[in-house]
């Protein structure tokens, strides 16, 4: 079965990035020059992914406007004669199609993916991607899980990566019965555990293959950790009723939400970019010169 779908929450208020937040969305903040979520977004069409269902908020309309054609922008460059931006323009406009839902109250991941089920269609799986989470891989980490979910049954799967003990309460951790190095068959899901509670070290960045049923628990689940309603209690459930499997994918991930992921995760665009590496590592080794010691 082909996962087509992409469900992608961007209605949070980003916070740990105010003041930049305040009038923009997280999500718009660039990484050099392109946004955090057309990464995110080119991750999920690079793994085959149609149509992309945005979960926003008031104040998001600019993500949905940069997916969209820009026809006064992309004339005004074909006049100025300046055709590769045009085309860089026009694809981004057609990269993909979007569908967009609002959540009116910020209820939690959960709630926000349970936004989403009007554009699933019974017994479609669907994808799952946190914009706040940003992997630099050779195969796009989505479609890594799409194969691992192809490969069992179509059965839903969880990306992990290990997380040094004490950073287990930033994450949603997963325990199960090891099927091979990188694979779990799930027993156990916990938001955001202690970790002298926590069953393991393996986190999930922020990519899901889920079944459709997981709206059916979503739709039944009390509230949990910090108060919101949680798409990892609502995974601990499919999993009881469902084999569910966890993934440890190969690539880096970027926490791009907080200031220190984001600074990461330019130096590490900039490092990769033929054209701006050896100015890169200039201007580096001369701020350590100046700032070191
Ligand atoms: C969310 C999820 C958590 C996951 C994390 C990845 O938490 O609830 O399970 O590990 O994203 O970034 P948040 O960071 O939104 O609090």
């Amino acid at each position: 079965m082909k996962i087509t779908k992409a469900i992608i929450p961007v209605a949070g208020k980003g916070t740990r990035f105010l003041p930049a937040t305040k009038q923009l969305p997280k999500e718009m903040l660039p990484i050099l020059n392109v946004p955090m979520i057309h990464h995110v977004v080119k991750e999920a069409v690079d793994s085959g992914i149609e149509e992309i269902i945005f979960v926003t908020s008031s104040g998001k309309e600019s993500i949905e406007n940069y997916f969209d054609r820009n026809f006064e922008l992309e004339m005004f460059l074909e006049k100025a004669g300046k055709h590769d931006y045009l085309e860089m323009i026009k694809n981004i406009g057609q990269m993909v199609n979007i569908r967009t839902v609002r959540q009116k109250e910020q209820l939690g991941l959960g709630h926000a993916v349970l936004m989403g089920k009007t554009g699933i269609s019974d017994g479609e799986s669907f994808a799952v991607l946190l914009g706040d989470d940003l992997i630099v891989s050779e195969k796009p980490a989505t479609k890594q899980l799409m194969e691992v979910s192809a490969a069992r049954n179509n059965s839903s799967v969880i990306a992990v990566m290990e997380v040094p003990n004490e950073e287990t309460s930033k994450y949603g951790i997963v325990a199960g019965e090891k099927l091979d190095e990188k694979t779990l068959k799930m027993t156990k899901m916990v938001e955001k555990p202690d970790p002298e509670d926590a069953p393991t070290n393996l986190a999930t960045p922020g990519r899901y293959i889920l079944n459709k049923e997981i709206f059916d628990i979503l739709e039944e689940i009390p509230r949990g950790a910090g108060g919101e309603y949680q798409l990892t209690d609502a995974i601990n459930v499919l999993a009881t009723r469902k084999d569910v499997f966890s993934y440890t994918f190969d690539g880096e991930r970027f926490d791009t939400g907080s200031v220190k992921g984001y600074l990461n995760a330019t130096m590490e665009f900039a490092l990769r970019d033929p054209e701006l590496k050896s100015y890169a590592m200039d201007i580096m080794q001369e701020k350590l010169n100046r700032y070191k010691g």
